[in-house]
């Protein structure tokens, strides 16, 4: 029985998550980014995660460029920089509050927290690569709430 590409989605769409915008670079400078909720943690010796990149989407060719990457953990108040990072195009961080942490990905400001990575693995997995870093400069942030996804939707904790 095949499984229809938007009935798996909107399923998938039941597994309630955070929502990230995960970083990179090319290593020359150029930055990019995308908002991402297919993060995972993997293993704690050594710390590691997962992020899972579509390699359709302009983000995909900094990982491989930078072997690098940072994931941050968006608060409810930042539902509009999710909006941003989610569509291709433009310069996404114009305006947007930034540092350059040791990997050379952009940190963004005001998150709930942040965690640097270098690229250890990559396993292709359809049309996504999955990448596999080890967390080198990790913090928590803000206290705000988190922004949730659920059901296709920004959600937050009360509502
Ligand atoms: C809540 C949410 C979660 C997402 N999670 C992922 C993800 O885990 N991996 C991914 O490749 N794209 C994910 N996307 C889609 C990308 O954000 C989107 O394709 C974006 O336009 C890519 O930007 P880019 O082409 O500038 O790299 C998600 C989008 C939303 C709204």
């Amino acid at each position: 029985m095949s499984v229809d590409q938007l009935e798996f989605r909107r399923v998938m769409g039941h597994f309630a998550t955070g929502v990230t915008v995960v970083t990179s670079h090319d290593g020359a400078g150029k930055l990019g980014g995308l908002t991402a909720n297919a993060v995972a943690s993997v293993s704690l010796d050594p710390p590691l995660l997962l992020v899972c990149i579509d390699k359709k989407s302009d983000s995909y060719p900094l990982f491989d460029a930078s072997r690098s990457f940072a994931v941050n953990i968006l608060a409810n108040q930042q539902e509009t920089l999710s909006r941003r990072f989610a569509k291709s195009g433009g310069d996404k961080f114009t305006g947007v509050g930034y540092r350059i942490g040791v990997t050379g990905c952009p940190i963004l400001t005001d998150t709930i927290a942040f965690l640097d990575c270098r690229v250890r693995y990559t396993f292709e997995a359809g049309d996504h690569t999955i990448y596999v870093g080890e967390a080198v400069e990790i913090a928590v942030g803000s206290d705000a709430d988190p922004l949730l996804y659920f059901r296709g939707g920004y959600r937050n904790l009360s509502a």
